[in-house]
């Protein structure tokens, strides 16, 4: 190591002696190691030429505190980026808003797009979003989920797009001023020991807060972490396949949903072959949820109008504390018109809740199911539910629930 050092810093020698105190990349072998400026100038430029510099075979190290004011698009190969470090992103909405990668879907846009194959991120440390500024500006809800606009988008602090066999583990996440985690156009991704916190210090809520959406991806793995936020624990997104999320503890969120979907018209989601298996809700939203939106009247719909399907959804061992919706279909996503009129045209089937148990909030009654299909729902099998309400004995809601095996009774509903 010492030796490496001691070589670059001779090679550097011969460069302007203010570039070697600006920081930079220290190699070693197949080893780079950034060397952060200081004093809150942009380290993006050196940690981009270190991934470049260790691509193919490396390891990038990124072990202090690094400031980045400068969108990370990366494709790599075989490589480990060992993180024990902060890589804080800046508040610079006037930088990020035009220059964070815009990803078509709901307008989302990246701080960093990890791209590429056999990827390995870990290390212990912290990737910071620098939330709270995009929380406290004017207006920071207009325009749709990201909201992208060149004047105002709030990106993703890690997306891993068109990627093949990633492995993320052990880090923290904190303050993500959108989604924490974007999986798009990937496959074989597996997160573990992930650590996600998103809160706000400010009368301003944290907004569209998921911990995970996962969108065009298949065999994804999302196991034993922890996300404190308020919205999605994780989403699956149109054309989440195969996928397994275990042995999670979600707090204060809106639960594990499978959707949004059904929201462009014209476009064709698909969920299927999803487990959720081991998790806990605390004061969540929802529990288990898998929301769809009606149909639309018209044909260049982003609130609506979408076909496609829900099928094989697995979601078992769930332990809810003081959650509103334990368990709940709802069919009529924010949808701006009537849903008896303009049914989804998403069918959902073989949907399976075995081993729910816990406390509703009580704040819609007693009721602690709600199956609430404006199209048929097929096949929804309810296995060894316990769910108690404060507000009396539980009841449940089904609507449109058919060939179906539900212990509890919901003969009272339509
Ligand atoms: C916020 O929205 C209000 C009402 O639409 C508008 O008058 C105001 O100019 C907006 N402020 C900013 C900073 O965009
Ligand atoms: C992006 O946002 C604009 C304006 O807020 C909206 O009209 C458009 O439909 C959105 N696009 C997507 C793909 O959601
Ligand atoms: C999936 O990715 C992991 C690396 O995270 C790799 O070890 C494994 O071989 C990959 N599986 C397949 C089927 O490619
Ligand atoms: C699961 O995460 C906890 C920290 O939340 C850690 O102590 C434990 O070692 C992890 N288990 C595995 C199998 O990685
Ligand atoms: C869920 O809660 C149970 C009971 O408190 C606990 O034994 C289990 O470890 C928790 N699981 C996770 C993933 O936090
Ligand atoms: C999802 O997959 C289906 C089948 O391959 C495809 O027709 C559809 O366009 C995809 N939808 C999206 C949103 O990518
Ligand atoms: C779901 O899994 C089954 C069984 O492995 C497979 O045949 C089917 O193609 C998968 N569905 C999707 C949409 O990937
Ligand atoms: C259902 O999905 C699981 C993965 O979650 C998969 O193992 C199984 O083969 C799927 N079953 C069918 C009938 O597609
Ligand atoms: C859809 O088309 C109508 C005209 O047919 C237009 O008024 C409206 O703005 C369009 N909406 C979107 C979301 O593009
Ligand atoms: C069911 O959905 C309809 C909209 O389609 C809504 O008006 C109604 O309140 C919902 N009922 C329950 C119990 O969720
Ligand atoms: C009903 O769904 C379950 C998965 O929840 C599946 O194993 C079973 O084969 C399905 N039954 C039919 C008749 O499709
Ligand atoms: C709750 O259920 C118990 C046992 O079935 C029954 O004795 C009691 O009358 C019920 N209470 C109410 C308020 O319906």
């Amino acid at each position: 190591m010492l030796t490496g050092f001691l070589l670059l810093s001779s090679a550097l020698s011969v460069l302007p002696l203010s570039l070697a105190a600006e920081g930079g990349v220290e190699k070693n072998g197949s080893t780079c190691r950034v060397v952060p400026i200081g004093g809150g100038q942009d380290d993006g430029p050196n940690i981009l030429s270190a991934l470049k510099q260790c691509n193919n075979g490396g390891t990038i190290v990124l072990d202090s505190y690094y400031v980045v004011n400068t969108v990370l698009v990366t494709d790599l190969q075989d490589v480990n980026i060992e993180l024990s470090g902060t890589l804080q992103y800046t508040p610079n909405i006037a930088y990020w808003s035009p220059n964070s990668l815009f990803l078509t879907y709901q307008n989302a846009t990246t701080y960093w797009f990890l791209s590429g194959s056999n990827i390995h991120l870990y290390g212990g440390g912290t990737l910071d979003g620098n939330g709270q500024v995009w929380w406290d500006y004017p207006n920071a809800t207009i325009g749709i989920a990201g909201g992208s606009s060149t004047d105002f988008a709030r990106p993703i602090p890690l997306t891993v797009g068109n990627a093949s066999n990633v492995l993320i583990e052990d880090l923290t996440e904190i303050g993500s001023p959108f989604w924490n985690n974007f999986v798009y156009q990937s496959t074989n991704v597996t997160y573990r020991n992930i650590n996600i916190s998103t809160v706000s210090y400010s009368t301003n809520p944290t907004i569209n807060s998921d911990g995970w959406d996962i969108y065009r991806s298949s065999y994804v793995t999302i196991e034993n972490s922890t996300v404190n936020n308020d919205d999605d624990c994780v989403s699956f997104k149109p054309n989440a396949t195969n996928i397994l999320i275990r042995d999670l503890n979600c707090l204060t969120g809106d639960g594990i949903s499978v959707g949004s979907l059904g929201q462009y018209a014209g476009e064709t989601d698909i969920v299927a072959n999803i487990t959720a298996i081991n998790v806990n809700l605390t004061n969540s939203q929802n529990g288990a949820r898998i929301k769809l939106f009606g149909s639309s009247p018209l044909a260049n719909s982003t609130a609506g109008g979408g076909a496609g399907y829900v099928k094989n959804v697995t979601f078992s061992n769930f332990n809810v504390q003081n959650t509103e919706w334990p368990i709940i279909i709802d069919e009529c996503f924010a949808t701006p018109v009537s849903c008896s009129e303009y049914p989804t045209q998403l069918d959902v089937s073989d949907i399976s809740f075995t081993n729910i148990a816990g406390t509703s909030s009580g704040t819609l009654g007693t009721m602690v199911v709600d199956l609430n299909c404006t199209s048929s729902c097929t096949n929804i099998t309810a296995t060894n539910i316990d769910l108690t309400s404060p507000a009396g004995n539980a009841t449940y809601f089904c609507s449109n629930v058919t060939s179906s095996s539900l212990e509890f009774d919901c003969s009272g509903s339509t």
